[in-house]
């Protein structure tokens, strides 16, 4: 791995506009369900995130034909001829775990190795399991390898205990192509499953519901490829917002849906910055030091991110008055705190608890990256702290941000990327 840092020398304003990527969590399930898939599928505006790369490795590691021209990403999934993720492979991507409902859907058996915990906790997939059992599958966790035989999958009903985003997904994909009416009761909500519903639909699937209360799955029998533009990514719009409210100056994000923000929007408006908001673009102005936020929970969408809570806490820690940030979603998604504190911050941490006193200034520092959204949120400290910042670790950042630091230029940051 490339040991790449970022040079930042805080305190400019930002100006400008800058257009944001494709969704990074709507691409991987979309990318695990072109298994699903007969004949060539054609995704356009694909970023350049390491995530993305890493799920096209696993999909050509199993035989599939994978090819990038520009942004363009062609994938045909009629050559697969191996059915078992190794280890290496799983855990470069957590997302390699939507492969299992994919496979076993089309080819009715797959060996995957566990994903296993990631920077930001645990994350067991008992849920998923859980939710392919109703569908059939028999499944054997043995040696770190989930076994499934899915050779007598039915379409079942699951009531999910916990309104999981990858479980939610990965059902979807195993009942697309089982015979019978499968039904997903306490389903996630999230803009990225309604990008999955309309994905498979447009290849064939006949799937109503998502970003509702139940999602109902008509198993057909076969999917075909077509083309599709997968949604626009509402974190890294998110993270646009924010570093404006932290830096000050007037920038135009383009392509993006204002309603997907909507939870970060009402907060942030008129506290931190001025937010007006169009058909697909919005437009953040802040001038002077933004006021605390006052109380922040972390929830499932249309709640507030928790892939924005490390952004926010960025926030905090320059803005008037104090601030108490809970993190209900992952247990260790505060790694980014001490160094925040190197730069200046005042934060206590208790479990899952943030307690923030906003301070006139930060202060530039050598901070060390710890995940990826940990890793923007130091670089949006930088941005605003006195004197040079260097962020270390940013293949973190890169996972799921195309040249962020390019973007940042553009809109008039003194930042860059040394090796
Ligand atoms: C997805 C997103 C991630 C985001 C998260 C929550 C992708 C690729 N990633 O992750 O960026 O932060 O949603 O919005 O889309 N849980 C269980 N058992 C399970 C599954 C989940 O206990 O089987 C728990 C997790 O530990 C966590 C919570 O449910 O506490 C939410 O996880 P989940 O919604 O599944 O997140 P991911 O799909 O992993």
């Amino acid at each position: 791995m490339k040991d790449e840092k970022f040079l930042i020398n805080g305190g400019n304003k930002l100006f400008g506009e800058v257009v944001v990527d494709s969704s990074k969590n709507a691409y991987l399930p979309i990318l695990a369900g072109c298994v699903l898939s007969e004949g060539k599928i054609v995704l356009h505006k694909c970023p350049n995130f390491s995530d993305i790369n890493s799920m096209c490795d696993i999909l050509r590691y199993l035989g599939a034909k994978v090819e990038k021209i520009d942004d363009i990403l062609q994938i045909n999934c009629d050559y697969f001829d191996n059915f078992c993720i190794p280890t290496n492979l799983a855990s470069k991507v957590r997302s390699s775990i939507f492969m299992l409902g994919a496979i076993l859907g089309r080819f009715k058996k797959a060996k995957v190795a566990y994903p296993g915990g990631c920077e930001i906790g645990i994350r067991p997939i008992d849920l998923h399991i859980k939710g392919l059992k109703k569908l059939g599958v028999k499944i054997v966790e043995k040696h770190g390898y989930i076994y499934c035989d899915g050779s007598n999958m039915t379409a079942g009903t699951i009531v999910l205990d916990f309104a999981s985003v990858g479980a939610t997904e990965n059902i979807m994909m195993g009942a697309v192509l089982t015979k019978g009416t499968t039904k997903i009761y306490n389903p996630a909500k999230e803009p990225e499953i309604v990008d999955l519903q309309n994905f498979l639909n447009k290849l064939g699937a006949k799937i109503t519901g998502a970003g509702g209360d139940v999602i109902t799955i008509e198993g057909v029998e076969k999917l075909q490829g077509k083309e599709y533009t997968p949604i626009s990514d509402r974190i890294i719009a998110g993270t646009y917002i924010i570093a404006c409210a932290m830096c000050g100056g007037d920038i135009t994000i383009k392509n993006v849906n204002p309603n997907h923000n909507i939870a970060l929007i009402t907060k942030i408006d008129k506290y931190a910055c001025k937010i007006d908001c169009f058909d697909d673009k919005i437009r953040v102005i802040a001038d002077g030091r933004p006021k605390s936020l006052g109380r922040i929970e972390t929830q499932a969408y249309p709640g507030m991110p928790t892939d924005l809570q490390s952004q926010i806490l960025a926030l905090q820690t320059i803005s008037k008055g104090s601030c108490l940030i809970v993190e209900n979603l992952f247990e260790t998604r505060f790694k980014h705190v001490p160094e925040l504190i190197k730069m200046g911050a005042d934060i206590h941490l208790r479990d899952r608890i943030a307690f923030v006193t906003g301070k006139e200034k930060l202060y530039g520092a050598d901070v060390v990256g710890m995940d990826l959204r940990g890793t923007a949120s130091l670089t949006l400290a930088g941005l605003v702290a006195e004197g040079y910042t260097t962020v270390y670790n940013v293949h973190h950042l890169d996972r799921g941000y195309d040249c962020f630091e390019k973007a940042l230029q553009n809109l008039g940051a003194d930042i860059k990327r040394i090796s």
